[in-house]
């Protein structure tokens, strides 16, 4: 199949410019997989929380209609991160659009600096959506440094890690090489690019967006400060095979009997 990153540099506010920009990076491509950076149409440095409220959507918003009609056309999955304005309060979310119309969500487990002013933490653990075969997990920038968030994924059949991201620290892109390697699972991670003055603080964004392989060979890697689409080409089924050696089965041979867990 052929999966690709948008890497690109939202502008804080402009929700309706944003989506207006996700559209017109996606149409020229052609992937049966797209993932887009954390926030994506907020922007990320919000002041309050009330600020951040007015800045989000709902999962069923009419403001996805023309991304749901672009992953039903060209026959794409394509994952997003949002402000969610739920029932239950306000999540860093991620949401996949599948060509076949549904609508996934997934909630920021380990939310980073001050988002935790913001946002409530994810209520949910790691879930894996089939599409057409191919399974499919999210999780969200700063997850990354847990490694227990991708082993989850991996654990529940994840063949490709969805990672939509706003990184500031400089170790994810090396960081999401182990990630894959140690789950045998393919990693997309998409960044965003530019930097945002506000709330008091000053933030830049270090692109990089990448592709790991299972094996952890890093099969696209972007800019710094460009904003670019890198599609490539993967088999899922490569991240089915978990033997290191013919003696080394990765998921089989974890020890949970020896492990500190809590
Ligand atoms: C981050 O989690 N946005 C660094």
């Amino acid at each position: 199949m052929r999966a690709g990153v948008v890497q690109f540099g939202p502008v804080f506010g402009d929700v309706a410019g944003n989506m207006d920009r996700v559209l017109a990076l996606l149409e020229p491509e052609d992937a049966e997989l797209f993932v887009l950076p954390e926030l994506a149409l907020s922007g990320y440095l919000f002041e309050s929380r009330a600020e951040a409220e007015a800045l989000a959507q709902k999962a069923d918003g009419a403001e996805f209609d023309a991304l749901a009609t672009l992953a039903r056309d060209k026959g794409a999955t394509i994952v997003l991160g949002f402000a969610e304005q739920a029932e239950e309060g306000l999540f860093n979310s991620s949401l996949m659009l599948t060509p076949d119309g549904r609508r996934e969500v997934y909630r920021k487990v380990q939310l980073f600096y001050k988002e935790r002013e913001v946002f409530l933490p994810g209520d949910m653990p790691p879930s894996v959506c089939d599409v057409a075969g191919v399974r499919l997990g999210m999780m969200i920038c700063f997850d990354w440094i847990y490694p227990e968030v991708a082993r989850s994924l991996a654990l529940a059949g994840a063949d490709i890690l969805c990672h939509g991201s706003n990184l500031v620290l400089p170790y994810c892109p090396d960081a999401m090489v182990t990630r894959s390697i140690e789950n045998r699972v393919f990693s997309m991670t998409a960044n965003r690019i530019g930097s945002e003055a506000r709330a008091g603080e000053d933030l830049a964004f270090i692109g990089m967006s990448g592709i790991v392989s299972p094996k952890g060979d890093i099969l696209a890697r972007a800019g710094t400060d460009t904003e670019e689409v890198l599609v490539v080409d993967i088999d899922p089924a490569a991240a089915r095979n978990k033997a290191v050696t013919p003696y080394n089965d990765i998921l089989n041979d974890r020890r949970p009997d020896i492990y500190r867990l809590g």
